[in-house]
């Protein structure tokens, strides 16, 4: 089921043993309703009667949530290989310390945003390299991938009037310009088609309840 990337090193044993639970992410750009579809999911699932963690990166831990300040609200420059580390960083001690014990107990974990986010944001919307990233991040989690990543793609332009009818203040990601979160997106779409079997891509312009069904359909096979 869930693929360890073979490059990296394979995580030491956990308790109960790994690939028991399931792994499911989401993915796509800010404003796109990754939130709610993460909890439609959970909802159903918890009718199910499973035991569900959802969490989120940057932030699904307390260390997590003081590197989250760091990236999204410090007011002056972080260099972009600094924040292409803290959000590894981040990831590192949340796989770590909740993914994997939770997976190890059999659980579901529905995640916010994972590596792929890394590799989309700070591997082409800040042209560190999507390989370089993307390695980076299997070096933080023992080369953990999801067993289903759902991008829910769409136009930035919808997504940033979404953002200000939400009437938030950006944050450092959100405040980025247009043509940084066209890399963004153009880059989920690659990562997607390069693996047709992990990534389910969704149209997020389409009304949630009709999303939640496709995202349930994908899940459900993978339940037994
Ligand atoms: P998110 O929590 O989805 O934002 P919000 O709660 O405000 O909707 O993500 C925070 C921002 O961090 C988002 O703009 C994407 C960015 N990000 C990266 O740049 N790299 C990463 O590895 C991750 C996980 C997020």
């Amino acid at each position: 089921m869930r693929a360890e990337h073979a490059d990296a090193p394979s995580a030491p044993p956990v308790a109960g043993g790994p690939g028991r639970g399931l792994f499911v992410t989401f993915e796509g750009g800010d404003g796109v309703g990754k939130t709610t579809q993460a909890a439609l999911l959970e909802e159903w699932l918890t009718q199910q009667g499973r035991t569900v963690v959802r969490t989120r990166e940057p932030g699904g831990t307390e260390v997590g949530v003081l590197i989250r300040d760091i990236v999204l609200h410090h007011r002056g420059e972080v260099s972009p290989r600094a924040e292409a580390l803290l959000y590894a960083a981040d990831r590192a001690h949340h796989i770590d310390t909740l993914v994997r014990p939770a997976l190890a107990r059999g659980e579901i974990v529905i995640q916010d945003r994972y590596l792929d986010s890394s590799v989309a944001y700070q591997g082409a919307g800040r042209v560190l390299g999507s390989d370089e990233v993307r390695r980076l991040s299997l070096w933080a989690t023992q080369g953990l991938l999801p067993d289903v990543t759902v991008l829910l793609d769409l136009d930035p332009a919808a997504a940033r009037t979404r953002l200000d009818a939400d009437d938030k203040p950006f944050d450092r990601l959100e405040a980025e310009k247009e043509h940084f979160h066209a890399r963004v997106r153009d880059e989920f779409l690659s990562l997607a088609a390069a693996e047709p079997v992990r990534y389910l891509v969704l149209d997020a312009a389409r009304p949630p309840a009709e999303l939640a069904a496709a995202v349930r359909g994908r899940v459900e096979p993978l339940l037994a």
